[in-house]
């Protein structure tokens, strides 16, 4: 995004299942946005989106980069992976769907709440996903003027 009005952006490298460095870049994202003074409950919903957005990277795909733009008006929280892709995002958004191997349902993931949690928090969520390409994952958060 060329916005001249852009504050910052920020770009973290996710390695696909490295679930020790897991949570690192949502990690990083909540703390910019505090720094920034940005309101506690946006803070929130960004975090949560952020974060469900970087573990599917780690446990759905071959690795990627999750972003963070600010600009006046709004938050956004890109999150662009090389593959493998989603079929059917329809269903992949649907509550309780999940293709979360045994590793990750071990470690108490795979309940299918990710996207639909994600959908929850932003104000814009759009997927896009071509099979053997990747997925990129735009969730918009509006800074409302008080
Ligand atoms: N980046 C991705 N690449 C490929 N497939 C994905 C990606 N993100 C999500 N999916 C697919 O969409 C499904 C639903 O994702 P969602 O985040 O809702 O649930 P989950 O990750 O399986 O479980 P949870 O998020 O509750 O731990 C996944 O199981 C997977 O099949
Ligand atoms: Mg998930």
């Amino acid at each position: 995004m060329t916005d001249k009005n852009q504050i910052m952006k920020q770009k973290y490298p996710i390695e696909a299942g490295n679930f020790t460095l897991a949570g690192e870049a949502s990690g990083q994202i909540k703390k910019v946005l505090k720094q920034l003074g940005v309101d506690s409950n946006i803070v929130r919903r960004v975090t949560v989106a952020a974060y469900e957005a970087e573990m599917n990277m780690v446990i759905h795909s071959v690795g990627g980069n999750l972003t963070l733009q600010v600009t006046p008006d709004r938050i956004t929280v890109i999150a662009e992976d090389r593959g493998p892709g989603i079929p059917d995002i329809d269903l992949a958004m649907q509550e309780g769907y999940s293709t979360a191997p045994e590793m990750a349902r071990e470690l108490g993931f795979g309940a299918g709440m990710g996207l639909p949690n994600i959908k929850r928090c932003a104000d814009i969520l759009n997927v896009h996903s071509k099979m053997g390409e990747g997925t990129l994952l735009e969730a918009h958060f509006d800074i409302k003027a008080r």
